[in-house]
C-alpha cells in the first residue's frame, strides 16, 4: 500500500479566512506540507444556499482528492455548517470541519455562549446542536454578520464604519449577558483586536482554528498518516486572481506568497 504519510494536508475557504487555519496548523504541526485554496471566485460563501455550498464543496475536495491530499481540514465554517455531514462519506480521506471542535472548546469555557458567524451558518443552527448535544444545559445566540467577510477581504479592519457594524452585531449577544463567544466564520478572527476592544475582558472568545488543528494531530497520529520528514512546504491555489490574493494573504502572512490559479469549473470536466 502507498505510504500517504508525506503528503499534503489540504485546507479551504473562500478567501483569507481560512489563512488563520492555516497559521494555526504550520505552527503546530511544522512537518507538514500544505495544500491552500481559497475560492475567491466566489466569496462570499456565507450569502450562499446550501445546494450551491455543496456544490463547491464537491469540486473543491474533488480537486484535492486529484492533488493526493491525505486529510482536508474545512477552514470555513459555512461549508462545515452546511456540506460537512454529506461529504465525510464520499471521499476516503478523512475531512475535518470546524463546528464540533469550536462547540467543545465553548462549552468547557462557559455556559451562555454567543455564535458570531455568516448568515448562511447562523440560520443553519449547526452550533446551537453541536453545543446543545454536548451540554444540554447551555445557552446560544447565533448572530449572522453578512457585513463582516466583504469588510475584511476589503481591508477595512479599522475603519469607523467596521467598528460601527461590530457594536450593532455584538450589542444583541452582550445584552444576552453571553460569558462566550465563538468566531463563528474563520474570516473573524481577523478582527479580534476589535473585538478585544469591543467586549468585556471576561468574555471567553473560542476560536475553533486551535481544536480542529488539534483534532487533525490526533487523527494523523491516530491512522498512522502523520509526516515523519521535517521538510514541509505550503503550496497556495485560488480560483480567483493570484496577485489579488497574493497581496491580500501577505498581510497575514508575513510573506508574499506565490499563488497559483486553478479553474474548477475545467478541472470537474476533464475528471468527469
Ligand atoms: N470564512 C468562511 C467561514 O468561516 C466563509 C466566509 C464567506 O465567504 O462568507 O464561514
Amino acid at each position: 500500500m502507498r505510504d500517504s504519510s508525506c503528503d499534503r494536508i489540504g485546507i479551504f475557504d473562500s478567501g483569507v479566512g481560512g489563512l488563520t487555519v492555516l497559521k494555526q496548523l504550520h505552527r503546530r504541526l511544522p512537518h507538514e506540507s500544505i495544500l491552500y485554496f481559497a475560492d475567491t471566485a466566489r466569496l462570499p460563501y456565507g450569502t450562499r444556499s446550501q445546494s450551491e455550498i455543496l456544490q463547491f464543496v464537491r469540486e473543491i475536495l474533488s480537486w484535492m482528492e486529484s492533488e493526493r491530499v491525505k486529510m482536508v481540514i474545512m477552514a470555513c465554517n459555512t461549508s462545515s455548517a452546511l456540506a460537512l455531514e454529506a461529504v465525510q462519506t464520499e471521499f476516503t480521506f478523512p475531512i475535518l470541519g470546524l463546528i464540533l471542535p469550536g462547540a467543545r472548546a465553548a462549552v468547557t469555557a462557559g455556559k451562555r455562549i454567543g455564535v458570531v458567524a455568516t448568515p448562511a451558518t447562523a440560520v443553519s443552527g449547526a452550533y446551537r446542536r453541536a453545543i446543545l448535544e454536548i451540554d444540554d444545559l447551555a445557552q446560544v445566540w447565533e448572530v449572522g454578520c453578512p457585513e463582516f467577510v466583504p469588510l475584511i477581504e476589503a481591508n477595512r479592519l479599522w475603519e469607523p464604519y467596521t467598528r460601527t457594524i461590530a457594536q450593532q452585531y455584538l450589542s444583541s449577544l452582550l445584552a444576552q449577558n453571553i460569558d462566550t463567544l465563538i468566531y463563528g466564520c474563520t474570516h473573524y478572527r481577523h478582527l479580534s483586536p476589535l473585538f478585544t476592544q469591543l467586549l468585556p475582558p471576561a468574555i471567553h472568545l473560542i476560536d475553533p482554528a486551535e481544536p480542529v488543528v488539534s483534532a487533525a494531530e490526533q487523527e494523523l497520529e491516530l491512522m498512522g498518516l502523520a509526516n515523519p520528514i521535517a521538510s514541509s512546504s505550503i503550496r497556495f491555489c485560488t480560483s480567483g486572481s493570484p496577485d489579488e490574493f497574493a497581496h491580500k494573504a501577505q498581510q497575514w502572512l508575513g510573506y508574499r506568497p506565490t499563488v497559483e490559479a486553478i479553474d474548477l469549473a475545467c478541472l470537474s470536466t476533464i475528471h468527469g
